[in-house]
């Protein structure tokens, strides 16, 4: 891709969003990048606590660094904050950042940050002290779900916080895909508390979620939707978790069975599925006996998921 293939355009807000011509996506619909990200992200994930309560260095991934408006905003709520702030940006390309450095009048997010982000197209890598914090930011760029299954994701810290923002799972399946979710639960080591957030509401997403081994609740509204979601290692990063009314939409929804393979379809959830859900201990009432004999979580390929 090259800078050619994005432009400006202006969302219901008011506010300058990218958007790329070639995918026919705007980058932060409706309310524009800044409320998105702060609502989304930055309060949602209660990114400035969350670094100040971790010992050692907060780290952070961007998944699908584009127009870096989502990172941005965070490095801006992390700046009163006196601790080492890790930052891993993933896309495939660097073109969408290099649109929205030339046009940074416009967008207005960029702030302080012109040097940084020029370091980071430079040599892919920025080092700078941010207010109280002190920034590592690093950009991968190559296609994410390949990186994630390479043993080069074994040597990154693992994240305490997500910001997943890929296409939607319609125009880019292979980012939403169980084994990349999977995966991503598996780099988080046992004992460290991790919680993701994205834009998506879909049940798709979230059986998704679930089975990749996350305990899974509503995210709150960005003004673009009305509902977002939040997925945690730990149940006490999901303030609204989903519950027995969700898993019987779930259980009837005609879209709800995870994608395999970086293919999009709809389809309602299989009875392998079923059963993980049921067996996931989000679902099971306290003192309760699970709902299959086994204790174990099941793929939706039929594997073990312990
Ligand atoms: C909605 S945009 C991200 C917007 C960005 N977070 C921001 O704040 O400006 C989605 C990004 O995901 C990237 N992307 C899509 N598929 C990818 C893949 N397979 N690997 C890595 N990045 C990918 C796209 O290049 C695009 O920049």
């Amino acid at each position: 891709m090259e800078p050619g293939d994005y432009e400006l355009v202006r969302v219901a807000s008011g506010a300058w969003s990218v958007r790329s011509r070639r995918d026919g996506e705007t980058f932060h619909p409706v309310v524009g990048p800044v409320h998105e990200a702060e609502a989304l992200y930055v309060r949602q994930l209660d990114l400035a606590a969350r670094a100040r309560a971790t010992p050692g260095e907060f780290v952070l991934w961007d998944v699908g660094l584009g127009a870096a408006a989502n990172v941005l905003t965070a490095l801006r709520a992390l700046a009163d904050v006196p601790v080492r702030v890790r930052v891993e940006s993933f896309d495939h390309t660097l073109a969408p950042l290099a649109f929205a450095r030339a046009e940074h009048e416009s967008l207005g997010y960029f702030g302080g940050y012109c040097d940084a982000v020029d370091t980071l197209l430079d040599r892919r890598e920025a080092a700078w002290t941010n207010g109280r914090s002190e920034v590592v930011w690093r950009v991968r760029v190559g296609d994410f779900p390949a990186w994630l299954q390479s043993p080069a994701a074994m040597a990154v810290p693992a994240p305490h916080a997500v910001l997943w923002d890929a296409y939607s799972p319609a125009r880019n399946p292979a980012m939403w895909t169980l084994p990349v979710f999977r995966r991503m639960r598996e780099l988080v080591p046992e004992g460290q508390r991790c919680a993701l957030a994205t834009y998506s509401r879909s049940t798709l997403l979230r059986v998704t979620l679930l089975l990749a081994g996350f305990r899974v609740g509503a995210g709150t509204a960005t003004g673009e939707k009305e509902e977002t979601t939040v997925a945690a290692t730990d149940p006490a990063w999901v303030p609204a978790p989903l519950g027995a009314e969700w898993l019987g939409r779930a259980r009837r929804s005609t879209s709800a069975e995870p994608l395999l393979e970086p293919v999009y379809r709809q389809a309602p959830p299989s009875p392998a599925t079923l059963a993980a859900l049921e067996c996931h201990p989000q679902f099971r009432v306290e003192g309760s006996a699970p709902a299959r004999t086994s204790d174990k979580i099941f793929a939706a390929d039929g594997t073990d998921m312990a």
